[in-house]
């Protein structure tokens, strides 16, 4: 949020209140204050590491070794960060095993 100028490569400047209705929003949810198991995991799997994507977590990279990198490009998912292309309910905070879409559709 410090460095909107150049978010991974677009311009996602904000004017000062959206920005900060988006901070207090990221504080307020972050892994550090939720109870759910997925959070546990990935904090921990920060380490003391720089990591700005949660796709570049060891425990994100491990959840989805088994993922062919082309699903990734599959036009319905485009990005590994589209994760609502495969967890239905990922809007709502939940990654249910059960809500994640058969990806054999994306092959
Ligand atoms: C191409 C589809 C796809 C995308 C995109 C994707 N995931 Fe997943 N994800 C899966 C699949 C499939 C699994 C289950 C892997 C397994 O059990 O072998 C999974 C597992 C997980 C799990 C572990 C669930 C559990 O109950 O242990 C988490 C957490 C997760 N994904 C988070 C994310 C997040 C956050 C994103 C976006 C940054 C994302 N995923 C993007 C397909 C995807």
């Amino acid at each position: 949020m410090d460095n909107l100028e150049n978010h991974f490569g677009d311009d996602a400047s904000l004017d000062e209140k959206d920005e900060k209705t988006i901070l207090d929003f990221l504080v307020k949810y972050s892994a550090e204050k939720s109870t759910k198991e997925a959070s546990f995991k990935i904090l921990k799997s920060l380490e003391n590491k720089d990591i700005i994507a949660i796709t570049q977590t060891s425990f994100w990279k491990n959840e989805h070794k088994d993922i062919p990198k082309d699903v990734f490009l599959h036009n319905e998912v485009k990005s590994k960060a589209n994760c609502k292309a495969c967890h239905s309910d990922v809007e709502k905070g939940l990654i249910e095993d059960d809500k994640i879409k058969n990806i054999s559709s994306f092959m």
